[in-house]
């Protein structure tokens, strides 16, 4: 099945990296594996990891999603190895591409990845960045698709900041023609190059929305997607976000907008009584462990294509 695989020894710094029909395939072979119909050996195959942030999901699934497939995982601390002393990601990337078959990279600016991917010489996967989280998108559909089935008439509201979650949504629910709406706080819209892109790949008049009102957006939606209003990295801006972010929580009376089997997800790591409240976090239309489950699976087919 692999044996033509376009994706082999690619990049995946970006949902935009991927084609409608590349997405498709790992959505389905990330189904195969977890229904245990699909087994990936890659013995003694190593991927390395950088995180210059925190994480637990991403990196804990990484970890498992390789020892799964028969392969292990190092785990670069920034801060004991030279990374935290500066050393060049043009020499690092370099030197740790001769030693690991793929490396998965957390970092601040999107453009440290893009510079780790040029000098690497093997594939660099996004593990998020400022700009984008693809790894948590595909995820994030793997579990909408298991939930609906046909995604042709899924709408899903993100409800919160126009983050690096929210872009990776974007672009993804436009390769698999998904309406998406966004609803933020004026000023905090997701990146605009991200918005004109899924414009370009999906550009019927419903495809993509940004509105400033969650219960306009939300009404009708089947699936309501939400993340921290402060990402990492945005500690300063806390306080302020907090203010302005008031009336963008979803709680049990926007979820009774939206159709009444939508599905509530988040990324996780959650603040209660902040974006979500604890009735609607814990509520039956939560599929949010689901989802975090969905990380390790969908992961797994990634580096399965990635890796050569
Ligand atoms: N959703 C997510 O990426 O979680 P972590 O920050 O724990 O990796
Ligand atoms: N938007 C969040 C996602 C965490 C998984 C952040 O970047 O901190």
């Amino acid at each position: 099945m692999f044996k033509q695989n376009k994706l082999a020894n690619e990049n995946f710094l970006s949902i935009l990296d991927i084609t409608t029909e590349e997405l498709i395939h790992i959505l389905k072979v990330a189904k195969k594996i977890k229904n245990k119909e699909l087994k990936i050996e890659f013995k003694d195959k190593v991927l390395g990891l950088i995180f210059d942030k925190a994480s637990t999901r991403t990196r804990v699934s990484f970890q498992v999603a390789m020892s799964r497939i028969g392969g292990s995982t190092i785990d670069l601390n920034p801060t004991t190895s030279q990374i935290g002393r500066g050393e060049p990601i043009k020499d690092t990337a370099r030197v740790l591409s001769r030693y690991c078959d793929v490396l998965a990279i957390r970092t601040f600016n999107h453009s440290d990845l893009e510079e780790y991917a040029k000098w690497s010489s093997k594939p660099v996967i996004n593990a998020l960045t400022d700009l984008e989280h693809p790894c948590q998108a595909l995820a994030d559909f793997l579990t909408i698709q298991e939930e609906f089935h046909d995604l042709r008439n899924v709408v899903l509201t993100f409800i919160g900041d126009g983050n690096n979650v929210a872009n990776s949504l974007i672009l993804c629910g436009a390769l698999l023609g998904v309406e998406v709406r966004i609803a933020c706080p004026k000023g905090h819209e997701p990146d605009p190059l991200v918005i004109k892109k899924a414009q370009q790949i999906n550009n019927h008049e419903t495809s993509l929305s940004i509105l400033n009102d969650p219960n306009l957006a939300v009404k009708g939606s089947n699936v309501i997607y939400t993340d921290v209003w402060s990402s990492m990295g945005e500690e300063s801006l806390k306080e302020e976000k907090d203010k302005k972010f008031r009336g963008f929580t979803v709680d049990s009376n926007l979820l009774k907008k939206a159709d009444k089997n939508a599905i509530v997800l988040h990324c996780l790591p959650a603040y209660r009584s902040k974006e979500i409240t604890e009735d609607v976090f814990e509520s039956k239309n939560s599929r949010i462990f689901e989802q975090a489950e969905n990380r390790m699976h969908a992961q797994q087919a990634l580096l399965s294509c990635l890796i050569q």
